[in-house]
């Protein structure tokens, strides 16, 4: 059976620890200047609607290092987006390539990608989830704290933060997740992650998420494709940065990029406190781990 990564919870939470398992085991041996090269001759397939740095640069040096290779596949090199349906790209691309990462506007196209496609499909981001970004995260927190800690998540409740929700119910975090009205997490998602284990306590001020946490946790206050709501999230978002004052020396997360001075300011990303650094390099060891999952699960 092809097994996919829409979003995290195509994978049990048992799966979901054993990805986590494998990606340590291989960042430890990569560390030592070890590991091996487990998918020699297989090829990545990279769609990409949206930039990117972290993403592209993580799947495919990550590629290199398994011994396999990635193509990159942006807005003007493929068809896609220019004519060709989806469906089609899945179906001839699947044909060539060993798994399809892709990274596009509309969740329900990377959906059709994995039901037409022959290969594993990789949710490289949509507007809806951003697993991979998820995979890292849980890496870096247990790497901190094991999965004993507290999360407040404080900003957008979109796409990196659904699927934090998700991630969090499945390990047992115990996550609070603060927003402004308006854009908190979907109601679908709330219950996917009931249903895997628990809802986050949801919040409007920042404070009050924040008081209890260990780690705290943003992302951008304008996502790509948001650009003509600048303005009015600006203003919505208004009491929502994190601040020395605010954070003081708790953890502090944040996917990348940032946009310092709005979601977090240039003194929280710099501090000694923040992790960042540790996340975008954790996005390569995770996706490691999940490509050689997907390749051992996928041909059994
Ligand atoms: N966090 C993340 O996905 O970064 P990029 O947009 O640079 O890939
Ligand atoms: N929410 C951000 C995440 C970028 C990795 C965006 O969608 O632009």
């Amino acid at each position: 059976m092809t097994r996919n990564f829409v979003d995290v919870d195509d994978l049990t939470a048992d799966e979901l620890h054993a990805v986590l398992d494998r990606a340590a085991t291989m960042k430890a041996a990569h560390q030592a200047g070890e590991g091996g090269k487990p998918l020699p001759d297989r090829t990545l397939g990279m769609v990409f609607e949206k930039p990117s740095t972290r993403t592209r640069v993580s799947f495919e040096t990550g590629m290199t290092q398994l011994g396999g290779h990635a193509i990159f596949l942006g807005p003007d090199d493929i068809h896609l987006g220019h004519g060709e349906p989806i469906r089609d790209t899945a179906r001839a691309v699947s044909r060539y390539v060993d798994f399809i990462m892709a990274r596009v506007f509309d969740h329900a196209d990377v959906v059709e990608l994995a039901q037409f496609s022959s290969v594993p499909v990789i949710n490289g981001l949509t507007d809806d989830a951003h697993p991979c970004q998820t995979l890292a995260d849980l890496l870096t927190i247990r790497e901190r704290f094991g999965f004993d800690a507290s999360v407040a998540w404080v900003g957008d409740g979109n796409n990196v933060c659904q699927s934090f929700v998700l991630g969090a119910a499945m390990v047992g975090l115990d996550l609070t997740v603060a927003t402004p009205e308006g854009y908190g997490v979907d109601e679908g998602v709330l219950k996917r992650a009931e249903g895997l284990g628990s809802r986050p306590e949801l919040a409007t001020d920042p404070a009050e998420a924040i008081a209890g946490a260990d780690v705290v946790y943003t992302d951008v206050w304008v996502s790509m494709g948001q650009e003509d709501e600048r303005e009015q999230k600006l203003q919505d978002f208004e009491g929502f940065q994190l601040t020395t004052d605010r954070v003081g020396d708790r953890t502090v997360m944040h996917c990348l990029p940032a946009h310092r001075g709005e979601e977090i300011t240039d003194d929280v990303l710099e501090s000694n406190n923040a992790v960042v650094w540790d996340q975008a390099e954790n996005r390569m060891h995770a996706q490691k781990g999940l490509l050689v999952w997907l390749h051992e699960n996928d041909s059994e």
